[in-house]
């Protein structure tokens, strides 16, 4: 038997090339091996952008556009939106019936976001019960797979936490998941830190060939490296970090993996450096582009390919449903 995959991702904006490295890369690979659920998890832009909620529809779309460019089939995967699928509210009043707070208060996700983000408000209590819609997303698939970045690990042990509660009161109904980690890839951003779109430091999948180049051009590299000769201190540059994931990403970069040496001796020089890099990204880009227009022109191919994936979604989240009702002797 396959083992079942369900994954989840926010339509919070456009996507970048962290989210393709980091998480979709392993999800387009995922799909070969196993039943996959890919989810746009609107519900979840909700606890942070309830106050204005008037992109979150078109945001879905576009990702679920993007996610489709970068290979996610839809004859392979189940891709699906979650506020369309009602059982996930459903499952997720009944798990915060049993979820002691503390474990919510406790969590350090919660209490990180609620110091770092001082924009909105986000003393609420479904901000506070977030990784208990998690957990539904999750357990209502009876998913033996959850791949995730290492920032949602804790809330996937949560999840198996208020697996084992739930079984413990009701009867085995629920599988325990797990995390898949893949070899985790942190794209850098052009300054260094991690790329977000709330740093302003992103390349987005799809973009243009001027915007690389500048964004490249921005890029910090070493400070002590001005002509090409000079032997090169690579480890704080950035432009080598995209070099690196590249070469490993694919053959066709491998020639790439002695550019850290090349930079180190003094045989190559910034500017011929980031010249290269910004010819690979537009290369990169120029694959997507052509398939990302294609698609988000053709919305009503799109809106097939959500509406199949949220009705086999549903199919199998009723299941669920149906005993846990019985479970409950509801
Ligand atoms: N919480 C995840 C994030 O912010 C997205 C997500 C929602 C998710 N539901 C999920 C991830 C279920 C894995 C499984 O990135
Ligand atoms: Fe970075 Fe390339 Fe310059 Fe070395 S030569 S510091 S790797 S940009």
């Amino acid at each position: 038997m396959k083992k079942k995959v369900l994954s989840g991702m926010r339509p919070t904006g456009r996507l970048h090339l962290g989210h393709y490295f980091g998480t979709l890369r392993n999800w387009v690979k995922l799909q070969e091996e196993c039943d996959c659920y890919y989810m746009a998890s609107d519900w979840h832009a909700l606890t942070t952008e309830y106050a204005n909620t008037s992109k979150i529809s078109e945001n879905t779309f576009e990702m679920i556009a993007d996610w489709i460019t970068v290979g996610l089939d839809p004859l392979k995967s189940v891709i699906f939106k979650q506020s369309a699928i009602h059982q996930h509210s459903e499952l997720f009043l009944m798990l915060s019936m049993i979820t002691p707070l503390g474990w919510l208060q406790r969590c350090p996700t919660y209490k990180d976001q609620v110091r770092e983000i001082k924009n909105k408000n986000l003393n609420n209590y479904g901000f506070l019960g977030y990784p208990v819609l998690m957990a539904s997303d999750i357990l209502l698939y009876r998913a033996n797979l959850v791949p995730v970045g290492e920032d949602q690990l804790l809330h996937l042990e949560l999840t198996r936490e208020i697996a084992r509660r739930f079984n413990n009161f009701y009867g085995k109904i629920f599988i325990e998941p797990e995390a898949k980690l893949s070899k985790s890839t942190r794209v850098p951003g052009t300054d260094g830190r991690k790329m977000s779109k709330s740093y302003g430091n992103s390349i987005f999948l799809g973009e243009n060939s001027d915007a690389i180049k500048e964004k490249v051009k921005n890029m910090f590299t070493d400070p002590l490296k001005i002509k090409k000769n000079d032997l090169g201190h690579p480890d704080g540059c950035v432009v080598i970090k995209f070099y690196k994931i590249l070469s490993e990403d694919s053959d066709k970069y491998s020639k790439f993996k002695q550019r850290e040496k090349d930079c180190k001796v003094g045989s190559i020089g910034c500017s011929l450096c980031k010249k290269q890099l910004t010819e690979i990204l537009t290369e990169f880009m120029k694959s997507l582009s052509g398939k990302r227009k294609k698609l988000i022109s053709d919305k009503a191919y799109l809106e097939k390919v959500i509406m199949e994936g949220c009705q086999k979604a549903e199919d199998c989240a009723q299941k669920t449903m149906t005993e846990i009702r019985k479970a409950l002797k509801f």
